[in-house]
């Protein structure tokens, strides 16, 4: 199994490379953002929830999350592999993680950050926001929130699979093919 963690801020393109990733290399990719959009737009007991943190750009509860995670990840028991887009974003999750994987025997093969500055961020994510609906993408207020969010809970994240030897910075500024073009000389090293 390869078991693929797509990091870095928002707005830094993990999306759109999972997309291709999954293209080339079968792999069920989970985006937990996507997954609690779904959750909101269909008015769920946990969508209700998820909007109240969603909306100032702050992150949900760990258990909630790691919950969701949880009941995605067991339900495509037939998987290959997966890209985790968008989790983990706290130490608790990559814990949660790490301990789930375990008990599938299996383990994370490594994690991928995109590297984008801030002001650069900002920039894609309002423009994203013309056309996502998402209210979070529409407010620099709540933008900039969420990239300090993961400047203080997200980013030790990165060190904490350094230490196992997983993490792998990448450039995530450039060509779409550019970029999708250096993700796969990692993959296809591991
Ligand atoms: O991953 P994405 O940027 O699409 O997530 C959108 C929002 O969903 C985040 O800003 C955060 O409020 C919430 N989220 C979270 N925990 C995660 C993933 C997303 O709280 N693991
Ligand atoms: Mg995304």
């Amino acid at each position: 199994m390869i078991n693929l963690i797509l990091f870095g801020p928002p707005g830094s393109g993990k999306g759109t490379q999972a997309a291709k990733i999954i293209e080339k290399y079968t792999l069920i990719h989970i985006s937990t953002g996507d997954l609690f959009r779904y959750e909101m737009s269909h008015d769920t007991p946990l969508g209700m929830q998820a909007k109240e943190y969603i909306g100032k750009g702050e992150l949900v509860p760990d258990s909630i999350t790691i919950g969701m995670l949880r009941n995605k990840v067991e339900s495509h028991p037939e998987a290959k592999g997966f890209i985790f887009d968008g989790f983990p974003r706290t130490i608790p999750q990559a814990e949660a993680l790490d301990a789930l994987l375990t008990g599938m025997e299996t383990s994370i093969s490594a994690l991928i950050a995109l590297e984008v500055q801030d002001e650069e961020i900002i920039k894609r994510i309002m423009l994203r926001g013309e056309t996502s609906g998402r209210p979070d993408d529409s407010d620099e207020s709540i933008i900039r929130n969420r990239i300090e969010v993961y400047n203080s809970e997200t980013a030790p994240v990165f060190d904490y699979y350094k230490q196992q030897n997983k993490s792998y910075s990448i450039n995530g500024i450039g060509t779409i093919e550019e970029i999708f073009d250096h993700i796969s000389e990692v993959l296809d090293d591991l």
